[in-house]
């Protein structure tokens, strides 16, 4: 028997992220430093996934998000792990610490979270990559579709690739030293599900031959290490057109990063959340000047800088 077998109580903490990174609908994201969830899962009688309590970014039980276990992707994703091998039941506690609705990979960072404290109890917990399939069944539950643009980054780190043509196989993009990512979250909520009904259901053969080629490319230099690269290909001709009306601070926000220097700026998921790539040295101001346009828009913000390689999921000891 492990140690883990022996513990009956495990924090986990799992990190906000960006996904599409603008020039990958759902195929790419990056994990986010400074913002996550925790999630406590503790043995307790009976059978199953239960949820004790949820708490919002106040501390105070949150308002919006349900305890039915049926009804959380916390409890979905730890659920699916338990079925296939726990035994016994499991009760958590979600501590929310990004921002619900924000585009930041909110629901995301509950089932990973979730997956990475209940994985903590089993006698032989099951290595981060083998966790992917059943932290994508809670994300699924609230996004309404098999993407893992939040999921995997949040799980493992950094950037990575993941279109579903590949899961549970993904493939982890080297970060290109001196970039930095700035994340701009906006006051305002878009609904995923709602934003990806949304979507047009085509895209013409001449956006698509653009946007595999700046995908392509953006990869490329990320492999290169060539920041002027990525400036010319952190780009979306499909899905940002189409939602950028849904953030009324979206073209001024973009603007100004673009001023400060950004090597790229777009939409962080399905928004509201804007982020941007740049220079390191830059990153500090070109937060300052996205946070300033977003006031002038009458529009309350937060924003972070992050690394490019910012750590995964893990079990805090607390
Ligand atoms: N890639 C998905 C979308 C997830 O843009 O709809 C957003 O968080």
């Amino acid at each position: 028997m492990t140690d883990a077998a022996m513990t009956d109580r495990v924090t986990a903490f799992a990190p906000a992220s960006i996904g599409n990174l603008g020039v990958g609908f759902d195929v790419l994201g990056l994990a986010l430093e400074g913002a996550g969830d925790r999630v406590i899962a503790e043995r307790c009688d009976g059978e199953g996934v239960s949820i004790a309590e949820v708490r919002g970014l106040d501390g105070e039980l949150h308002p919006y998000l349900s305890t039915d276990a049926r009804h959380n992707t916390a409890s979905i994703a730890a659920q699916a792990l338990w079925s296939a091998h726990g035994t016994g039941g499991i009760r958590l506690t979600v501590l929310k610490g990004v921002p619900l609705q924000s585009g930041m990979g909110s629901s995301a960072a509950s089932a990973v979270a979730a997956v990475v404290a209940a994985n903590g109890l089993l006698p032989e917990p099951l290595s981060a990559e083998a966790l992917l399939p059943f932290a994508l069944e809670g994300e699924q539950y609230a996004s309404g579709g098999l993407h893992a643009d939040n999921v995997a980054p949040s799980l493992l780190g950094g950037m990575i690739l993941c279109p579903e043509a590949l899961l549970p196989q993904t493939v982890r993009i080297p970060p290109p030293a001196g970039v930095s990512a700035v994340l701009l979250h906006p006051e305002l909520q878009v609904n995923t599900a709602q934003a990806r009904r949304g979507l047009g259901r085509g895209v013409t053969l001449k956006d698509w031959v653009t946007q595999q080629g700046f995908l392509a490319g953006f990869i490329a230099a990320c492999h290169a290490g060539d920041i002027e690269l990525i400036g010319r290909t952190l780009k979306d001709v499909v899905i940002e057109p189409q939602r950028a009306g849904n953030v009324s601070c979206f073209a001024a926000v973009k603007a100004a990063a673009e001023q400060a220097g950004a090597l790229g700026v777009s939409l962080s998921g399905s928004g509201p959340s804007i982020f941007a790539l740049c220079r390191e040295s830059r990153a500090v101001n070109l937060a300052t000047a996205m946070e300033q346009a977003c006031r002038a828009e009458g529009i309350d913000c937060q924003s972070w800088v992050s690394a490019l390689d910012a750590p995964g999921a893990r079990v805090q000891e607390v």
